[in-house]
């Protein structure tokens, strides 16, 4: 048999997608579609590569790896997580029982985002988690329950260095073209200096609190080395900056965040700023076309529609191994020229998307296919998923990497746009090459491990597909399929409407 590897868990045998030792076709028949599929091999072998990398280029203290919890919070995901001795960034309650009820080290676990209620602070104070403060109305939460627990409150700063010198666009979709120095400073996380100023010195005296050392996450505005470089030099200068106005202070860790890009970095179709530019065209020629009637004008769009065709992002993202030799060696630059010794500082950092995007695949099923040839020429292939179980990487237009499952060495000869299930317009991929396709074909999209699963709704009243986890030959069960009445279990009837 042939194989040809895609990646380190996904190939192709005689025609068919394997993810690990698993046939994509087999899963489905078991478990059915559509289908969330995640390799346990390739969610250790990303926590190892990040551990290792780091560590290698920050040689003189400890490097933890957070990954962040809320790209994906499956329990046996987690689990696995605290098996390679990961800690956890969470952002809610919620994610902090998962975080504890998988087994992380609760001292690993970095407790992030605004606002956190004062039931959310004092159990995590309770638990012994890092809190990173990142707005001042929680301060008087924290102090509050510090001074009732036996634990120390262990707390980090939130900063908000300004990227002064990275004025490139942003490839936010929210901030649109806007200068990365500017969407990075109107992005709610983080203090600014004189926020710090107002906080730090407080943390400092406060009874049975400890500061331990600051935090920063700017997310993946960029997912060039370029821009790690600029934000790794800023947050060197911003923390030399506090430490001093705090009168000498030594951090014990700093933690970095997360936003790396996914090695086949989904994150593409917004940046294609040439989109615009081919529609208006496409506008204007239609425009002028209507003088001559309808039929020239059909004629002439037939064809010209026809150019339009999607690819996925071709370019391959920087390597986690290159991610960290940057970080680290400009780290281990800047800090100390701001007075700052790398030797005993804990590095810390909170992967989502590297860590988790390419250890998870979705699949579907074609239900339905429509070629229209005229009075245009459009093919619509209909499969049994939705945009709206991917709404984690609809909100930054990912464009994903896709294979038909049955018909891996099947030439494209076609293009269609493959559309989801619900009543939305819901083009999974617009205007795609695909093979000859028939009802019953297996599509797979690429690197949906990463915010996709967690952020699923019931949009069309339509109840939720299952997750899978595959190791080697085996394939388990990690999230039932939801039942209907699952999906109407919150409802309930005022009594006047009950009959
Ligand atoms: C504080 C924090 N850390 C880490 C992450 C993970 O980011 P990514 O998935 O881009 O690596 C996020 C994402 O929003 C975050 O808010």
């Amino acid at each position: 048999m042939t194989i040809r590897r895609i990646d380190d868990c996904l190939s192709t045998r005689e025609g068919r997608l394997f993810i690990e030792e698993c046939d994509a076709l087999d899963l489905l028949r078991q478990f059915e579609s559509p289908l969330f599929v995640f390799s346990e091999d390739q969610l250790r072998r990303n926590a190892r590569r990040f551990r290792q990398a780091f560590q290698a280029g920050w040689p003189d203290a400890e490097v933890v790896v957070m990954p962040a919890a809320k790209a994906n919070w499956l329990l046996a995901i987690q689990r696995i997580l605290a098996d390679e001795g990961c800690g956890c960034d969470i952002y809610s309650a919620g994610e902090l029982t998962a975080a504890l009820d998988a087994g992380i080290e609760p001292g690993r676990i970095s407790v992030n985002g605004v606002p956190k209620d004062a039931e959310h602070i004092r159990r995590s104070i309770a638990a012994g988690c890092r809190i990173t403060v990142d707005s001042l109305e929680e301060v008087d939460l924290i102090e509050a329950a510090a001074a009732q627990s036996s634990q120390p409150a262990l707390v980090r700063l939130r900063l908000k260095p300004v990227l002064a010198d990275f004025i490139r666009h942003s490839d936010f979709v929210a901030e649109g073209l806007a200068p990365t120095d500017i969407a990075a400073l109107a992005y709610k996380g983080g203090l600014t200096f004189e926020q710090v100023m107002a906080i730090g010195p407080r943390l400092l005296q406060a009874p049975n609190v400890v500061l331990v050392g600051f935090h920063q996450h700017h997310g993946r505005h960029k997912r060039t080395t370029r821009y790690w470089e600029a934000q790794m030099t800023a947050y060197a200068a911003e923390i030399g900056r506090v430490c001093r106005a705090l009168g000498g202070y030594r951090p014990l860790e700093i933690d970095i965040g997360g936003g790396f890009a996914i090695p086949r970095d989904p994150f593409n179709a917004a940046t294609n700023y040439s989109e615009p530019v081919q529609y208006a065209a496409l506008h204007a020629i239609s425009k002028a076309l209507s003088l001559l009637g309808a039929r020239p004008r059909y004629a002439v769009m037939a064809r010209l529609v026809d150019t339009i065709t999607g690819h996925p992002n071709r370019r391959p993202a920087p390597t986690i191994e290159t991610y960290a030799e940057v970080c680290t060696r400009t780290l281990r630059r800047e800090l100390p020229k701001h007075g700052i010794e790398t030797r005993g500082l804990t590095l810390q950092l909170e992967p989502g998307r590297a860590l988790h995007g390419d250890a998870g695949i979705h699949l579907t099923t074609v239900k339905a296919i429509k070629r229209t040839t005229t009075p245009i020429r459009w093919n619509v292939i209909v499969v049994d998923t939705t945009e709206f179980w991917f709404t984690g990487g609809r909100y930054e237009h990912h464009l994903h990497h896709y294979l038909f499952a049955n018909k891996t060495d099947a030439p494209m000869t076609g293009k269609a746009d493959i559309i989801g299930r619900s009543c939305y317009g819901d083009r999974l991929l617009p205007a795609v090459p695909t093979p000859h396709v028939e009802i019953g074909d297996v599509l797979a999209l690429l690197d949906t491990g990463a915010y996709q699963e967690v952020s699923m709704s019931n949009f069309n009243a339509l109840p939720r597909p299952a997750s899978v986890l595959v190791t080697g030959d085996r394939a388990a069960l990690i999230r039932r399929r939801e039942t209907e009445e699952d999906v109407f279990r919150r409802d309930m009837l005022p009594p006047h409407l009950a009959r």
